[in-house]
């Protein structure tokens, strides 16, 4: 850490913090909500938040402003697009008693809203980001509550490496690590697309609910394969590990495809990749895959074979669409500023 702080000096509340998320992906999937204010899941999930494509947010007090702005990427987002953001900064307005209004300036290093968990790393760095410059000191389970209230997969990106978010009232559905695994896992990304998904989550969510008759089987058993799952990951047994992060991918399709109207966000080449993982496996090779609300593939494995993974994933779509991936850090602050007693520059942190 350097800083350019004097000895003695009490800074109080700071004038803007700087906070780093990364994206998690999901082994148990989370598809479905029984509160959709609340942002309550249906079932719990559990993830892998992974080293690669940080969202980096900085949250800034302006007491000139009557209204929050929200800047993505370098461009100012319309009310609609903030929505999530603003409800966030409200939350802990409320929770602060302060009534300051806040410029967020978010930037993603990895593509936006394509189904690569940009929504997880963007509302987890919020939420820290957010609650520290409003002068809230959160312990991570209510850092990962108010992150859900954002975009629901982003209560698991507060922790690191492997993350379980229950399901239950606003009081009991949180996240926290799962500890008590060896494995090391690895995942690697193929980027099929990095176009914005056609159907946001929440309103295909929303369509497998209301008109998807494998809804209800979904959740069932889904609830069941979470527990089988957190078996595996304690026995270090990988095959199950796999087995149950595909079958709870498959499950989620299958509930998505029964909607009316069906949402599909395969495309061929998603499938050629999905195929080529079950050859991997026929082959001596333990790899599962994984995808969410977007075209991309996500192949799991242990770290020695991944290498291997991201060799044969080359044969099907060009290496520079891939990404290797280890598990990766919770949401950190990266830097708090302090407006200077006597007008003086700013006084800044840096972690
Ligand atoms: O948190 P949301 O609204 O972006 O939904 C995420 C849903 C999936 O990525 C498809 C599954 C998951 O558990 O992350």
């Amino acid at each position: 850490m350097s800083h350019n702080v004097q000895a003695g000096w009490n800074p109080g509340v700071p004038s803007s913090v700087t906070a780093l998320a990364n994206p998690n992906i999901a082994l148990i999937k989370y598809w479905g909500k029984a509160d959709e204010e609340l942002i309550l899941p249906a079932a719990g999930s559990l993830s892998l938040t992974l080293n690669v494509y940080p969202t980096e947010t900085q949250v800034k007090l302006m007491s000139e402003l009557s209204n929050d702005e929200f800047f993505l990427n370098g461009t100012e987002q319309t009310p609609e697009a903030s929505r999530g953001v603003h409800k966030v900064l409200g939350l802990i307005r409320e929770l602060a008693g302060v009534e300051t209004r806040a410029r967020v300036v978010s930037k993603n290093s990895g593509p936006t809203a394509a189904g690569l968990a940009s929504s997880a790393s963007g509302y987890a760095a919020l939420a820290l980001a957010a609650s520290a410059v409003y002068g809230l000191e959160l312990s991570p389970k209510e850092l990962s509550r108010l992150a859900r209230r954002g975009s629901g997969s982003a209560s698991r990106s507060i922790f690191s490496g492997l993350s379980i978010w229950h399901a239950g009232t606003d009081a009991e559905s949180y996240a926290e690590p799962v500890l008590g695994s060896a494995l090391d896992l690895a995942m690697t990304i193929a980027e099929v697309s990095k176009a914005k998904k056609a159907i946001s989550s929440r309103e295909a969510m929303r369509l497998t609910q209301e008109t998807s008759p494998f809804y209800a089987a979904w959740i069932t058993e889904n609830a069941l394969n979470l527990n089988e799952m957190l078996i595996a990951l304690r026995a270090n047994d990988f095959e199950r590990v796999g087995e149950l992060t595909e079958a709870s991918f498959y499950r989620m399709t299958a509930s998505m495809i029964g909607a009316m109207p069906a949402i599909r966000y395969f495309t061929a080449e998603s499938v050629a990749l999905l195929d080529l993982v079950r050859e991997l496996r026929a082959s001596g090779i333990p790899a599962y895959a994984t995808m969410d609300a977007g075209p991309n593939v996500k192949v799991l494995s242990q770290a020695e074979h991944a290498p291997k993974v991201r060799q044969a994933l080359a044969t099907v779509i060009a290496d520079d669409k891939l990404v290797s991936a280890l598990p990766g850090l919770g949401a950190r602050v990266e830097m708090v500023q302090y407006q200077a007693p006597t007008g003086a520059a700013p006084i800044t942190l840096e972690f």
